[in-house]
């Protein structure tokens, strides 16, 4: 093994709190679904994708160091949401969550003189700061939108937004 086991077990730790993040990311699509919203439910499903995306990318690099990749439990994800602005406002409070998550790594690989985690982790720290933007003006959208018809003009921008995700996840 190529890297600490505290830097290893650490890792570990994230992967999990990834592969939790897309199961509520899928759970809030779901309920989504359920509140008639389906073009944003599509955002969370996309959102759910670059989740496991993330565990699997943390996954593989423990591979590469030689380190035993040991799955953890997923908790039962919450599903009895409001409506569309509390499933926005949870989404934003976890981007958060994770970027504090991932920032405490960082300091844990430096502390480790651990170089090759820390240069792993600074491509997380950049998608946090994407993640984060991207749900405040999701958030920002879905509170503006308080009638069923302001809701339709939501969805349609909602689409456009989701196009344009897929057209730059094809070209990644
Ligand atoms: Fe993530
Ligand atoms: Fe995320």
């Amino acid at each position: 093994m190529m890297i600490s086991e505290k830097m290893a077990s650490a890792l570990t730790e994230q992967i999990a709190a990834e592969f939790g993040s897309y199961y509520v990311y899928l759970s809030m699509a779901f309920r989504l679904e359920e509140l008639s919203l389906p073009i944003l439910a599509k955002w969370f499903y996309i959102q759910a994708e670059e989740e496991s995306s993330h565990a699997m990318k943390m996954s593989k690099y423990l591979v590469d160091q030689g380190a035993p990749v040991k799955l953890q439990p997923l908790g039962e994800p919450k599903y009895d949401y409001a409506s569309a602005v509390d499933i926005c406002k949870e989404a934003l409070e976890h981007e958060k969550m994770i970027t504090r998550r991932i920032n405490d790594l960082v300091y844990l690989a430096r502390e480790e003189r651990d170089l090759a985690t820390e240069n792993l982790l600074q491509w997380f720290v950049a998608e946090q700061v994407e993640e984060v933007a991207s749900t405040t003006e999701l958030l920002e959208l879905v509170k503006m939108a308080d009638t069923p018809s302001s809701m339709i003009q939501l969805e349609e921008r909602i689409f456009r937004m989701v196009q344009m995700r897929e057209a730059a996840d094809s070209e990644a």
